[in-house]
């Protein structure tokens, strides 16, 4: 029935056809193989893969009771996450309270940031970066605003290392020290710490191989027409804005690299060529360079690597 009701489509404009077709044949093939195991699961594949194309179908001709008929068994589900996805914007990952991250599963609850796509590009691409960094011996990685601990976890589950994974936030706290047990991770330890308070940096327990960090970037006059009004409401603004220049956490980062004598950073950005420059100039009065970037999945450069110029770098 999803099938049928998904070739409406046919009846719309050409592109979203010949994709409604593909669409419902993938829709099929998995029911097939998941039917009865995972709504949720299919609830994610649908919406977070295809959500331009079904919030097309959707708005011309579905509503929420074609879903409790097309899933009577799940109708009551059915109806309250579509209550809150369309009527109150709440992110699918928030509905659901989990999303995927570089293969593993991740608990995500407002505020606290769901990791993004960007992110499991670059982070993915970094890993072999960080095998060159290791030199035989456990890294030791200062991650900071790890928020649901996604990348202190996917470092922990894939290269040798100890993580201290810092947050100014009590719930994000929480969360990663949770998600760091869903996913069978012992060497990270996560613990609530501002970064901008000098005598709680002096206080973690170094000495660190590398400092990590996707922290918040957004320029201030960029916050009304880069984000959109869902993601204010359901994630936390401390999570994203980066002050007038959205570089703020950059320099402090590299400030807190220096005093803590980390000679590797990895810092994420917003995607823009000037965010890269204005970073890679920071970066060079206080004594890093740039020497790799990292692509995103539009391959625009979304993190570099840094690296103290009288340090020794495995990446050189
Ligand atoms: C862009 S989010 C990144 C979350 C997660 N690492 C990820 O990639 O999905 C930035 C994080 O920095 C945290 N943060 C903001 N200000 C901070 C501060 N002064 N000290 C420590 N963490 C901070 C936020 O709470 C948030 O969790």
């Amino acid at each position: 029935m999803v099938v049928e009701r998904l070739l409406f489509l046919n009846r719309l404009q050409d592109q979203p056809k010949r994709y409604a077709y593909r669409l419902s044949e993938q829709i099929k093939a998995r029911l097939a193989r998941k039917r009865g195991e995972g709504l949720e699961l299919f609830i994610h594949y649908v919406f977070k893969n295809h959500a331009t194309i079904l919030s097309e179908w959707y708005a011309a001709k579905a509503d929420a009771h074609y879903l409790q008929r097309a899933f009577p068994s799940y109708g009551e589900r059915l109806r309250l996450v579509w209550a809150q996805i369309y009527k109150k914007g709440k992110p699918i990952d928030y509905v659901l309270g989990w999303t995927p991250f570089l293969g593993m599963q991740f608990r995500v609850q407002s505020p606290v940031l769901i990791p993004r796509r960007d992110t499991e590009t670059w982070l993915k691409s970094f890993l072999k970066d960080a095998k060159g960094l290791q030199n035989g011996k456990d890294l030791k990685i200062l991650e900071v605003g790890t928020g649901s601990g996604c990348i202190a976890i996917t470092l922990a589950k894939n290269i040798k290392c100890h993580v201290t994974a810092i947050d100014k936030s009590d719930v994000a706290v929480q969360l990663a020290r949770q998600n760091a047990a869903l996913n069978s991770v012992a060497n990270v330890k996560s613990q609530r710490c501002n970064v901008f308070d000098n005598e709680a940096i002096r206080s973690l327990k170094g000495p660190f191989d590398l400092l990590i960090s996707n922290p918040p970037y957004i320029p201030q006059r960029h916050w009304s027409s880069l984000v959109s009004p869902n993601v204010r409401r359901w994630e936390s603004t401390q999570a994203l804005l980066g002050g007038t220049d959205g570089c703020n956490f950059h320099r402090r980062l590299l400030d807190v690299a220096t005093m803590l004598r980390i000679s590797t950073v990895v810092l994420e950005l917003d995607g823009s060529e000037s965010q890269v420059n204005l970073v890679r100039d920071i970066a060079t009065t206080k004594g890093y360079c740039l020497i790799k970037s990292l692509p995103d999945i539009a391959n625009r450069t979304r993190a570099v690597i840094l690296s103290n110029a009288n340090a020794e770098c495995g990446l050189r």
